[in-house]
């Protein structure tokens, strides 16, 4: 399905009601880290030269209906500013008379932002009188808030009920195409690094990704529920027994595919974890088998080779998932050595979001990469397979 974006349309001296996914982590009242804000500047200079009267809307944390000032917006608001050398009106609210007045005033290029649209509870419960409320603020609906595009909320999916036109924005565009069509189609052979603690929460994204790569590779503590499945054993480590027979499948289903399947060769194992301290105790690899006592909590070289050849060789790569407690000084090369091996690949690189955003932030190495997802559930959502609700209710092309 393709959406119309910001590119089909006109909005010059439109009053655009543009939702973003400016929900960023705050430390000391200001924002530290600001990705999520510099991935959606190109579509609000893209609004502001042409000459549209720009309102941006947006959620932050979860202060479920209630004004709570620990999540207001103004440091985002003053981030923005500061990027886009320009002022950004923090309205009080983001819905109201004096919330009209104040969007009534703006002049054509002019950017004001909303206050969170969580202060009301009409937003997550995507009430209707809400979302008309907020659509009185505006001509039309652009949403670019990838990262909350699986939320059907009054701002990401009801207000495009009572406006038009309603497109999306550069960034949701770019993640489509990258999530998107370049997993649908891609540069072969088409690498898949699939970590992160369980099955059950990847076992969509598993069976999605079987029909397109041609290999794929499972770290994290959801491999040790394929070794048990593959009749290993994983000593105390992360694992969902419950979950073997749908590792099984998995693999069952790469078998009759064709398509690759790597598990790890070896592990880093540890006796006494304590992530809130940082440490691990004793530590040991082992290759196949984990003996009792000890936790898996990272791959090991052998993997690391093994891994890399097999990256190194692809002309696309999905990464979604880290290999360890990448957190951990002690448990982070499997992790780092994935992060560096995709920076140096040839090929188109994708980051899939979340925690392998994170990881690759902190190997230093994701300068060098194609593309990186600003969403962390909705990313998940997308590569499952899922129709999101927040691109759902945009115009079709
Ligand atoms: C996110 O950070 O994943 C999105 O902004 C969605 O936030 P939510 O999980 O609170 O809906």
């Amino acid at each position: 399905m393709a959406i119309q974006s910001i590119q089909d349309v006109n909005l010059t001296g439109k009053r655009v009601l543009v939702r973003c996914d400016f929900n960023v982590p705050l430390k000391d009242g200001a924002v530290s880290d600001d990705s999520r804000i510099v991935a959606a500047l190109p579509t609000i200079q893209h609004l502001m030269e042409q000459g549209a009267r720009v309102v941006l809307c947006s959620h932050l944390g979860r202060p479920k209906g209630e004004r709570k000032e620990e999540f207001s917006l103004a440091p985002v608001a003053a981030s923005l500013a500061g990027k886009l050398r320009r002022p950004v009106f923090l309205l009080s609210d983001c819905i109201g008379p004096d919330v009209e007045r104040a969007v009534d005033a703006l002049s054509d290029g002019d950017v004001a932002l909303l206050e969170n649209v969580r202060f009301h509870a009409g937003e997550t419960d995507n009430d209707p009188a809400f979302a008309a409320e907020l659509a009185k603020l505006a001509d039309a609906y652009v949403n670019d808030a990838f990262g909350t595009a699986h939320r059907a909320h009054a701002s990401t999916a009801g207000v495009a009920a009572h406006l038009s036109p309603c497109v999306c924005g550069l960034l949701i565009e770019k993640e489509l195409a990258y999530l998107g069509e370049k997993t649908a189609s891609p540069e072969r052979p088409f690498t898949v690094i699939l970590g992160g603690a369980k099955v059950s929460d990847k076992i969509k994204v598993i069976d999605s990704l079987l029909e397109k790569a041609d290999t794929i590779i499972i770290g994290g503590a959801m491999a040790y529920t394929f070794a048990l499945a593959e009749g290993r054993k994983v000593g105390e480590s992360l694992s969902e027994p419950d979950h073997i027979p749908t590792a099984q499948a998995a693999l069952d289903k790469a078998a009759a595919k064709g398509v690759k399947f790597l598990l790890p060769l070896d592990n880093l194992a540890v006796k006494d974890l304590d992530f809130g301290a940082g440490t691990v105790g004793d530590s040991q690899y082992f290759e196949g088998n984990i003996e009792d006592g000890w936790e898996g909590v990272d791959i090991g070289p052998k993997s690391i080779e093994l891994f890399k050849a097999e990256v190194a060789a692809a002309k696309t790569v999905l990464w979604n998932g880290p290999m360890g407690i990448f957190e951990i000084d002690a448990c982070n090369k499997g992790t780092f050595a994935v992060a560096e091996t995709i920076a140096q690949s040839d090929g188109t690189s994708i980051i899939g979001g979340g925690d392998s955003v994170k990881a690759i932030k902190m190997s230093g190495h994701s300068d060098n990469v194609t593309f990186m997802s600003t969403g962390g559930g909705a990313s998940l959502e997308f590569l499952e397979g899922k129709t999101l609700p927040g691109i759902a209710a945009l115009d079709q092309k």
